[in-house]
């Protein structure tokens, strides 16, 4: 079984749930406390043992490049002014050379174009899939969990976690095979926003995926589907007839920074487990109930 080397990143889109935020700063590089969005999903990675991370980037995203670039002037400067423990926060993550790469998606066609785009750097071999908007505390990291089940396992995982029944129409939900047992399933299959009372299951899709190869033909002959966009669930749909698919209900807590409340509801929620400011963050929101 091939290990999972690569993970691709997609941060073209428009974040137009969080505008006018994003209107001229990438949605990618939004700060959750003190570190941009990207550098989340990014350590995530690393943490789950891959070495080489994927962006599938576009127009006005340039920025999240100079983020994985050392930057010489404020580095020299920082040094010249003793400021060292600032210097080293700089300095990390800054990924070894050659160790990342970009492409570019020329217009947001849809999530399952984004992965498209990524093709010829993955090659033949199993990846994996983050969505940098969907930020999961989780120890050990959420990819790191499904790491670990597909060595396993092999074939294709996504990600799942438990919602409230009642509202299965907000998420892509999954339905199992059989009887389930564990955290890690087989799915007979996936369903967009179902109401409750129709639901296959109360586990939505939460944003990270291992997938096979075969998913990048499936992707070129996927047509537009929901919203007018190429769907990466349109051509999972069409993988699980192929090959074995599971979800995994991974153990951690996730956060949607794509939109206004779930970034704010992050914000809160890290800065509060954090070292040094999640003390001063209580006090301050126990005087401002
Ligand atoms: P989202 O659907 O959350 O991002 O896609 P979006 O389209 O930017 O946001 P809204 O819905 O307009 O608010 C999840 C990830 O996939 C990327 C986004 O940049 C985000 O990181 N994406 C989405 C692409 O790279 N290309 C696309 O065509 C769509």
């Amino acid at each position: 079984m091939k290990p999972i080397r690569k993970v691709v990143i997609p941060v073209a889109g428009y974040g137009t749930r969080v505008l006018p935020a994003t209107k001229s700063i990438p949605k990618e590089l939004l700060p959750l406390v003190d570190r941009p969005l990207i550098d989340y999903v990014v350590r995530e990675a690393l943490d789950a043992g891959i070495d080489h991370i994927v962006l599938v980037t576009g127009r006005g995203k340039g920025a999240i490049e100079d983020y994985f670039d050392h930057a010489f002037e404020l580095e020299t400067g920082l040094e010249a002014k003793g400021k060292i423990d600032i210097l080293a926060s700089v300095r990390k993550p800054i990924l070894a050379a050659g160790s990342v790469s970009y492409t570019r998606q020329q217009a947001p066609l849809g999530l399952g174009h984004a992965v498209w785009c990524a093709r010829d750097i993955v090659g033949d071999e199993p990846f994996a899939v983050s969505l940098p908007d969907v930020v999961i505390d989780a120890e050990p990291s959420a990819l790191a969990q499904m790491v670990g089940e597909y060595e396993k396992t092999g074939g294709n995982i996504i990600a799942v976690e438990e919602v409230a029944q009642e509202e299965t129409n907000k998420y892509g939900v999954v339905a199992p095979k059989g009887e389930r047992t564990g955290r890690l399933f087989e799915m007979s299959g996936m369903v967009e926003k179902p109401e409750p009372a129709k639901a296959p299951s109360n586990l939505a899709i939460t944003g990270r995926y291992i997938l096979q190869p075969e998913i990048f033909e499936l992707l070129e002959d996927t047509p537009r589907g929901a919203g007018g966009e190429i769907q990466l669930t349109d051509a999972m749909d069409a993988l699980m007839k192929q090959q074995p698919f599971y979800a995994h209900e991974y153990e951690g807590v996730s956060h949607d920074c794509g939109s206004k409340l779930g970034w704010l509801q992050a914000n809160v929620a890290l800065g509060l487990k954090h070292p040094e400011l999640g003390d001063s963050l209580a006090e301050f929101l126990r005087k401002n109930r």
